[in-house]
């Protein structure tokens, strides 16, 4: 539990970034609460008593830098991360604090590498990217499925969500990795990135998830965060990631609504399966992982990272994805109120295409 430490929200009064408020403080942490409209930051800390706010904005260094003083950790939760990764990862750098955020923008987690892995390691601060449900979570199970493997051939994760009431910040980080793609799309394949020509829609096949969810028509070559995550620290060549193609077509439809809260813990009604195989040679592991609401979910997550962060149960510095600077399977077990984990036998896997 935490321990009454200060860490600052960036992005506080988003839809996800409730969600780490409320989070962080039923762990015993004090969040302070970040963001660029002070009307909303203020209406946010009269929800949640002895809560502090400060006004900053992702394109002014100084406003970022009195935002973090004082703080033991951030969280961004303010995305396009194409806008705000860079300021906030600066600004932790500065501060020497850790920092973490919850992705999903397959280019900006490339950029938080690319940019920062030397000077973070340097820096001796962790800066964990895609700490959520796409990109993190795939990655904690992958890395659970691995076991006592180093390598494997091949890692799929496929996603079966009920649907996808998306956000307004989901819509716009689609559109920002939209444009940085050019039209094209993107995979992981041969050990690497790889960006090619969209050619008519994304190919469909039958994935057996385990009951209840059961047989559902996937996108393959539905491309999320895990494609960085998992391939940051694992030998895989072949990372591939798939969406159920129901929840795909309310994610592209510009009518479907935002998601509405159906509990007293302000979660939606969706469902989601991670089902998670990975393959060397003959033989197959698989990781399940059940829950409800993608964007919920992801307030545990990123928490859990934070708190590890904080007391030192982490296996690396630097920029590093959740299944390299954490213990995956502790981490899992640590979720079970949010999440279900099941491995399954060998018998039961499904041979995707
Ligand atoms: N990896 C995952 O599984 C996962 C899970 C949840 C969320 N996410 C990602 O997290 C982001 C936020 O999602 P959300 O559901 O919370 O969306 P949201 O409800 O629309 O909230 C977006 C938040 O980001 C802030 N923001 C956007 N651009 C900003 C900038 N340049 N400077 C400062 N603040 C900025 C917004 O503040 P203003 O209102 O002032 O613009 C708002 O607080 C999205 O990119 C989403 O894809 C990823």
């Amino acid at each position: 539990m935490g321990t009454g430490q200060t860490v600052a929200v960036f992005g506080a009064y988003g839809h996800t970034g409730r969600f780490v408020v409320t989070e962080l403080r039923s762990r015993g942490f004090v969040p302070l609460l970040l963001g660029r409209d002070e009307d909303r930051l203020r209406e946010l800390a009269a929800a949640h008593p002895a809560t502090a706010y400060r006004v900053a904005s992702a394109d002014d260094a100084a406003s970022l830098d009195r935002g973090l003083t004082g703080a033991a950790a951030v969280v961004n939760a303010a995305g396009p991360f194409a806008a705000t990764a860079g300021p906030v990862i600066e600004a932790a750098l500065r501060a020497g604090i850790a920092y973490v955020d919850v992705a999903a923008e397959i280019e900006a987690n490339v950029d938080t590498f690319t940019h920062y892995a030397d000077r973070a390691r340097a820096a001796g601060v962790a800066v964990v990217p895609a700490m959520a449900f796409f990109g993190g979570l795939g990655d904690l199970l992958v890395t659970a499925a691995m076991g006592d493997w180093t390598a494997a051939d091949e890692a799929h994760v496929a996603y079966g969500l009920s649907s996808w009431h998306p956000t307004a910040g989901t819509r716009v980080s689609g559109t920002v990795s939209h444009r940085r793609r050019d039209g094209r799309r993107v995979r992981h394949t041969g050990g690497r990135l790889e960006y090619y020509a969209a050619d008519g829609d994304l190919p469909t096949v039958e994935w057996d998830f385990p009951a209840p969810t059961g047989r559902r028509t996937v996108l393959a070559g539905f491309t999320m965060a895990d494609v960085v995550t998992v391939p940051s620290h694992l030998s895989i060549p072949e990372v591939r990631t798939y969406m159920t193609a129901d929840a795909a077509r309310d994610l592209a439809a510009p009518e479907t609504p935002a998601p509405a809260a159906v509990d007293e813990r302000g979660r939606s009604a969706q469902t989601f399966t991670v089902d998670v195989v990975v393959r060397s040679g003959d033989t197959r592991r698989r990781v399940v992982a059940t829950g409800r609401d993608i964007y919920a979910v992801s307030a545990p997550l990123a928490v859990e990272a934070v708190e590890r962060l904080l007391d030192g149960r982490t296996a690396a510095t630097g920029v590093a994805s959740a299944g390299q600077i954490f213990d995956a399977p502790d981490f899992l077990r640590a979720l079970s109120t949010h999440l279900d984990i099941a491995r399954h036998d060998d018998s039961r896997v499904p041979r995707p295409a």
